[in-house]
Parts: C-alpha cells; sequence; structure tokens
C-alpha cells in the first residue's frame, strides 16, 4: 500500500518538527505549514490525503481552514488537534465533517494509530474509485450505487466472478438489490450479448412453472397446439436467473438438477433431448441451508448451485451507501415526476441515516419517490417524510446528547491520565471545578484500570 501524504498545520515549530519527523520515519510524504495561508497555498498546489490541523492558528482558527479544505478536496482526511476543555470545538469539527480528533498535549502513539486507522481508509476508498470505473466501463448504466466497504466486497466478488460460467446463489433480505446484482454479472460476462432470461418461481403457478422452464411439444398436453420454448433454451448462450428459487417444488428440483449436470433440457412430451448451454444464477430470501435439513430443498441441487454464494447485506448494516444512494434516487424521480429536487435538509437526512428500512433499498427507494412527489420547496424536509419524523425525531436528540457526551468522557480520561490522576491538576487543566468533576467521573463511571493508568 502506498503511504499517504500528510500535511501538518501547526504554527508551534517544535511540535510540527516533531510531528514531521515521527511521520517521515513512517514512510509518509510530508508538508509542514505554520500559518493557515501557508497551509492553503500547500495544500492547492499538492495533492494531501490527510491533514493533521491545529485548532489554534495565527491568523485563522481549525475550523474555517477545515471547511476550506473541504471544498478544495471533499474526500480530504482532517484530524483535528485541540486543546483540552474546548469539548465544543472537537464536536463542531467532528461535526464539520473532521474525521477524528486529537487533544493536546499530543500522545506520539496515539497519533499514529489514528492516522494509520485513517489511512486504510482513505486507501479503501481508492481501491473503490479504482473499481467503480472498472464498473462503469463495463456496465453502461451506473445503476449500481454504494459507498462503503460491505458493497465494495459484494462489488470486487461480481467483477472476479462475472466471466467465469460458474453457478451461484445471491442471498439477501427483500429489497436489498439481489437482481440488480444479477443484472451486473450479465453484464459484466462474455455473455452479454445473449439473453438474460428472468423466471420468478414464486410467482407462477407450480403446475405451469416446469413447462414455462422447459418448454412443451405440440400435443403434451390438452392445449398444447403448438411447441413452445421453454426459458432455459431462450437463454440459451446467456444467463438465466431463477429468482425466489426456494419455491421450486421437488420434483421439478430433480428436473433441474439433471439440466445442471448433462446441461440438456427436455421440453415436456419431447422424445430428444435438448442441448442448451445457460449459466444459471439463482436468488433467494430464504435460508436454502435450513431448507434443506428440513427436507425442502435437494442437498445434491443446493451444492450445485452454490458453487458462489453472495450475500448481499441489508441496509441497516451498511448505513454509509445510504447519502448515495438518496442522491441516485432524487436523480431518479426527479426524472419522472418532472420536478427539480436539490437535496435534503440536515435534519431530514439524519432521520434518512437514522431509520433502519425493514424493506431495505426498496423501502428507502419509495421513502425517496414519495418525498420527491410530496414535497413544495427545493429540499426534502422532515415533513415530507411524515410517517418516520415523529418517532425518529425522539431517536435523534438522544443520539446527539451521545457524541457529546462521548468527547467529553474522553477528554476527561485524557486530562486524569496526563495529571496521573490527581484530581486537582486534570480539574485545572480542564478548566472545571473539583467539585463538578469528582460529578463527572461518577456519571461517566470513569474508573482507574491499567490500562489507562498512563
Ligand atoms: N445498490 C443499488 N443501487 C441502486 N439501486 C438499488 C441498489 N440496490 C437496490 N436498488 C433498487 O432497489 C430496488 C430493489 O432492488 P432489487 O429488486 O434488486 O431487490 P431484491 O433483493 O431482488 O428484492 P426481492 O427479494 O424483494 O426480490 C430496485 O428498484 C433497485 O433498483
Ligand atoms: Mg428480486
Amino acid at each position: 500500500m502506498e503511504r499517504a501524504s500528510i500535511l501538518i498545520v501547526e504554527d508551534e515549530a517544535t511540535q510540527r518538527l516533531l510531528y514531521a519527523g515521527l511521520l517521515r520515519k513512517e514512510g509518509y510524504a510530508i508538508g509542514e505549514a505554520g500559518t493557515g495561508e501557508e497551509a492553503l497555498e500547500l495544500f492547492r498546489k499538492d495533492v494531501f490525503e490527510l491533514v493533521l490541523l491545529d485548532y489554534k492558528l495565527p491568523d485563522t482558527d481549525g475550523l474555517t481552514l477545515l471547511k476550506k479544505f473541504k471544498e478544495i478536496n471533499p474526500d480530504v482526511e482532517v484530524i483535528m488537534l485541540t486543546a483540552f476543555g474546548s469539548i465544543e470545538n472537537a464536536v463542531g469539527a467532528l461535526k464539520a465533517g473532521a474525521t477524528d480528533y486529537l487533544t493536546k498535549p499530543i500522545d506520539l502513539d496515539d497519533l499514529l494509530f489514528k492516522i494509520k486507522k485513517t489511512e486504510e481508509k482513505t486507501y479503501l476508498v481508492r481501491e473503490n474509485r479504482v473499481l467503480k470505473e472498472t464498473l462503469k466501463d463495463r456496465f453502461k448504466s451506473e445503476d449500481f450505487v454504494y459507498q462503503g466497504e460491505k458493497m465494495h466486497e459484494v462489488a470486487s466478488l461480481i467483477v472476479r466472478i462475472a466471466k467465469t460460467d460458474s453457478t451461484c446463489i445471491i442471498g439477501g433480505e427483500s429489497g436489498v438489490g439481489k437482481e440488480i446484482v444479477v443484472d451486473l454479472i450479465h453484464a459484466l460476462s462474455d455473455r452479454k450479448e445473449y439473453p438474460l432470461i428472468k423466471v420468478n418461481c414464486a410467482a407462477i403457478p407450480e403446475t405451469l412453472l416446469e413447462s414455462e422452464l422447459f418448454g412443451y411439444e405440440k400435443g403434451a398436453f390438452t392445449g398444447a397446439y403448438q411447441r413452445k420454448i421453454g426459458k432455459f433454451e431462450m437463454a440459451h448462450k446467456g444467463t438465466i436467473f431463477l429468482d425466489e428459487i426456494g419455491d421450486i417444488p421437488l420434483l421439478l428440483q430433480s428436473k433441474l438438477l439433471r439440466a445442471l449436470q448433462e446441461k440438456e433440457i427436455e421440453r415436456l412430451g419431447g422424445l430428444h433431448s435438448v442441448k442448451v448451454d445457460t449459466r444459471i444464477i439463482a436468488a433467494t430470501n430464504k435460508n436454502l441451508e435450513e431448507e434443506v435439513k428440513k427436507g425442502a430443498f435437494r442437498e445434491d441441487l443446493y451444492y450445485r448451485l452454490n458453487v458462489v454464494n453472495i450475500l448481499v447485506p441489508p441496509l441497516r448494516e451498511r448505513k454509509e451507501d445510504i447519502p448515495l444512494l438518496i442522491d441516485f434516487f432524487l436523480k431518479k424521480y426527479n426524472g419522472k415526476h418532472k420536478k427539480n429536487v436539490k437535496g435534503v435538509t440536515r435534519e431530514a437526512r439524519d432521520i434518512f441515516m437514522k431509520y433502519d428500512y425493514p424493506g431495505n433499498v426498496r423501502e428507502l427507494e419509495n421513502m425517496t419517490e414519495r418525498a420527491v412527489v410530496l414535497t413544495r420547496g427545493d429540499y426534502i424536509s422532515i415533513e415530507d417524510l411524515p410517517a418516520f419524523s415523529g418517532q425518529t425525531k425522539i431517536l435523534l436528540e438522544k443520539n446527539m446528547k451521545g457524541t457529546v457526551e462521548t468527547v467529553e468522557k474522553n477528554m476527561i480520561l485524557d486530562a486524569l491520565i496526563s495529571a496521573d490522576w490527581v484530581q486537582t491538576k486534570a480539574a485545572d487543566v480542564l478548566g472545571l471545578s473539583e467539585r463538578m468533576l469528582r460529578y463527572k467521573i461518577k456519571k461517566y463511571n470513569i474508573v482507574r484500570t491499567a490500562r489507562s493508568s498512563g
């Protein structure tokens, strides 16, 4: 992994040299600035992935500078260096997009640790972008939107297996995007010039499913006036997508197994088998292993299908994807409903982020579409999310309080450690009365442990 380049903005020369020396030894490329003006000049000239930013500078303050950096490069990671007792500054910095903060005096191990953590994250973002470019090249439409690591893994898996002919099972709750994954696999495969045929096994009555899949010959049964080609044959040289595979009746499962093993099918009432070269991709929101245990799904078929297993995680486990998805759906439904909604208010965005989405991406999509239709303003606001605002608002208030409390607790702990747990000294550094400090220590249940002894 290529080492990141870091800009150190700190007006105290000795401190700056100390950080710079340490980080150069670790192999980072370093830029140094002692004022806001110098920092901006360097930042415009060179590319920095990370900035160590002192809050107090002679010509400006860290928060102002942070915002300017983010304007120039929204992807830049900023670690803010704040003084003791300035909880508001730390919270403000985090809210303005800082990745993390450290309180002075800076613990060098801590500094290195946080930089490495941030570096891993930026590395991932970069890799993500490369992968997206690859996807964009090969998959004309950009309908597959994600931001975070979890879907990044899904995307890498898709790219890796698309060109192979292996069968796969796509798992995941309803609405997570299983069908999109199938579209992508097909579009990235060498079969893309041939059809992708979709069959929803749960939607077709059992009695018709067999003839849908395998077709029939003229006279195979009453009403079969002419030969009908089944979906398997239609998908010859292409891909067949068997959605809700868990709902295929047992009898058909053996026929499917045969098609997989022999690479040939038999039309109903047919005398000969027909060679087909069709890739099978199946999806289900059932737990197939359990269906196998229950005897509802053939074990041999399960193993045949499950050469590759792609599990699409529920949206609530990858909330970092939500903002991009909202933007994507805004564009989509602005177009459809001839509206020009520009975005989402901060409050509404918080609600979008807090909600758990039992219906996953489909539910988020529906929520966004409804809000686009409902809103009278340029931005979607809480009022446009009627079903969610009440309960979620309460949740949010609790949560903001939680953030402030965590920051405060950490600051007190830092102060205590550096004061060797002498409470008078710590209270002094924090600008609190001793009584207040004792109260907070009790409130946050701060105890001296081997690890926090300093
Ligand atoms: N990563 C994504 N980017 C953009 N749109 C998405 C994404 N994931 C899902 N969607 C959209 O969400 C909706 C639901 O997705 P999809 O139909 O693929 O879900 P599914 O997992 O097949 O659900 P079900 O189990 O109900 O069949 C679709 O309109 C799809 O376009
Ligand atoms: Mg589906």
